[in-house]
């Protein structure tokens, strides 16, 4: 079957069920704007799922285009894209637990024909906190649907993904987790939920590829949530009930359920092929890089999956009015675009491009997507001119970041490729990186710096919006940056004096560190880190900086410094101390800037908690940081 067959077959499926198809919203969420891009089925139905009433009654269908910005780094395995479709159904309080699980259930094996010998599941263990119970209703529910394929269907507590790598399958067939994997609002976790949030305990299923061993750095033992490749997500049943109050949570009016499953991983996961660039709505754009590049997809893997998956996110874009530039929407399409050019070139891919690949796309989707049959044209003439540009500058940008070698990349650096070249910093911070040259610590401040300078001198209007990176000087911004000196002295207490810093990545919403250790971090070293952090901000350190001659600062004083000996004579050293004890925390070579105590950083009730830890490359750790 191919994927359009079985988005078709989904929609006929619920049709049956009294369901309304309603039509896919578009990518740029319309009179919302807390998300750049619709990345969910749900978003656009958020009023509805609060209570008001939709126009086409209570059970709804369709498959949502979705695009997750903050995918773009992890594109180029076998299952990351960015843009993808999510076959969606929902009950406005309507039909829940019982109807829901089974008609999935049946979709997948009667319906698509998957083997349900191969089909995991996964329930919500409860949430003591705030008094929410174990869904023993959906194990129940899914015991009794494997029985009728004579499935015997063990449940087993399994609890953080942390305690899956330790304890494994357990011959297990449902398992239970904690709201870290089997709760879902928005924001993430049940701890992540702003007030007024709803959500819910979900049901997440799971295919095996069976002829995927378990990669043991994933954690000792396999698992369904195990990020080694062995399963693959395809799958979420929210049974969402619940509204976050300021403290706790209460019920929400109706009883719904938001379903999502990924159409482009139901349909490899039909073919039992772990790859979802071999499914039909992929395979097509890479058997065309295959023919205009002459090279072969088994050896070019990454780059091609990342050109097929950029420009058919750009190509959607286009098609809902977005336009390459230097903002919002219009700045993620230009990073898209741009870094499909970029792998295209390495490809040895020149002329005729993108009119090549996109005219591939847009077959693909025309039937069932009217709306691309009459903008053909238009989205070939935007995604050409953006390439035109690009590729004036494409080779001297690469040529004049080549002659950086063996210097450490500065922010005034990454602006002057902005600037000149068009380079998306982010491409050039990617480019730094797969050179093995180093960065300065502080670069965005620096790039933000070069570029009021700019602005100043040429007095341009208009302020532009960098979502993921480019955070500027603004009070979070701050904080996110002290929080990231008391963290990185908290790694070295917790783990040890090998932790030293790789890098560091700072926006309004998070903070983000890669640093030297071996493996992963337990969940005790993070609650570790994470109390060490919090006892500091509650102390209330006294942050200052002075300057002195850089040899003094790391050899006499020990200052922390992510650049050895690469500075210049004179640098900024930072400290951090408890005034009322006299004791000094931190010491780092820093540009800055920081706030000033560090009590500030709990503003609002919030805590400095670390959402992500995980590899970055060998032997280097990355870790994801919020305060909320
Ligand atoms: N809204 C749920 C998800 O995106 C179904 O996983």
């Amino acid at each position: 079957m191919t994927a359009q067959e079985i988005r078709q077959l989904y929609l006929d499926y619920f049709k049956t069920k009294q369901h309304a198809i309603i039509p896919r919203a578009l990518l740029v969420p319309q009179n919302d704007s807390s998300t750049l891009f619709t990345s969910s089925g749900m978003q656009p139905l958020i009023p509805y799922l609060l209570g008001e009433k939709h126009p086409f009654g209570n059970r709804l269908a369709d498959s949502q285009t979705c695009l997750r910005a903050q995918d773009i780094p992890d594109v180029g395995d076998n299952r990351h894209t960015t843009f993808f479709e999510m076959l969606g159904n929902w009950s406005l309080g309507d039909y829940f637990k019982k109807d829901q699980l089974t008609w999935f259930f049946e979709f997948l094996t009667d319906k698509v024909g998957i083997d349900p010998q191969k089909l995991y599941v996964t329930c919500f263990i409860g949430n003591k906190t705030y008094d929410i119970p174990k869904d023993t209703e959906s194990a129940e529910i899914w015991q009794k649907l494997f029985m009728t394929k004579n499935i015997v269907g063990k449940t087993v507590d399994i609890g953080s993904e942390e305690n899956g790598g330790l304890k494994g399958m357990q011959n297990g067939r449902i398992f239970y987790y904690d709201d870290s994997k089997n709760w879902w609002c928005r924001a993430g976790g049940i701890n992540a939920m702003p007030s007024g949030e709803p959500g819910g305990p979900d049901s997440e299923v799971f295919y095996e590829f069976d002829f995927i061993k378990h990669d043991s750095r994933f954690g000792k033992f396999c698992h369904p949530n195990c990020d080694c490749g062995r399963f693959m997500e395809i799958g979420n049943s929210v049974f969402m009930e619940y509204l976050r109050t300021e403290d706790n949570f209460i019920k929400l009016p109706n009883k719904n359920v938001d379903f999502g499953g990924g159409l482009e991983r139901i349909a490899a996961a039909s073919l039992n092929i772990s790859d979802v660039f071999e499914i039909s709505l992929l395979r097509p754009i890479i058997d065309e890089l295959e023919k205009l590049s002459g090279l072969k997809y088994q050896s070019h893997q990454e780059s091609m999956r990342v050109i097929a998956d950029h420009l058919r996110a750009a190509v959607f874009l286009a098609a809902d009015a977005v336009v390459p530039s230097n903002k919002t929407q219009g700045y993620v399409m230009r990073r898209l675009i741009r870094r499909a050019i970029r792998f295209a070139f390495d490809l040895g891919i020149e002329v005729g491009f993108l009119e090549n690949v996109v005219s591939i796309i847009i077959s693909l989707y025309i039937d069932d997507f009217p709306e691309l049959k009459s903008q053909d044209k238009l989205i070939v003439d935007v995604l050409a001119r953006e390439e035109k540009i690009f590729r004036q500058t494409l080779k001297k940008g690469l040529n004049q970041l080549n002659k950086l070698t063996g210097k450490l990349i500065t922010g005034q650096d990454v602006f002057k490729l902005y600037d000149t070249y068009g380079f998306p910093t982010e491409l050039s911070v990617e480019e730094v990186y797969r050179l093995d040259y180093q960065i300065e610590d502080d670069w965005q401040i620096n790039f933000d710096k070069a570029m009021q300078l700019q602005r100043n001198r040429s007095r341009t209007a208009g302020k532009g919006v960098f979502k993921g990176g480019l955070g500027g000087n603004t009070e979070i911004h701050k904080k996110y940056h002290t929080a990231t000196h008391l963290m990185y002295r908290a790694l070295r207490q917790v783990l040890g004096d090998h932790v030293v810093q790789h890098g560091s990545n700072i926006t309004e919403d998070r903070l983000r560190f890669d640093f030297s250790h071996p493996q992963k971090m337990t969940a005790e070293e993070i609650t570790q880190v994470e109390d060490i952090v919090n006892k500091q901000i509650n102390n209330d350190l006294v942050i200052s900086f002075d300057e002195y001659p850089t040899k003094k600062a790391i050899n006499e004083l020990g200052a922390l410094g992510a650049f050895g000996d690469r500075y210049g004579e004179i640098v900024k050293v930072y400290s951090m101390q408890d005034k009322n004890k006299g004791q000094l925390f931190s010491l780092e070579i820093c540009g800055g800037p920081h706030v000033e105590h560090t009590a500030v950083l709990k503003e609002g009730n919030k805590k400095f908690k670390i959402i992500k830890e995980e590899s970055s490359s060998a032997g280097i750790r990355r870790i994801k940081a919020v305060l909320i």
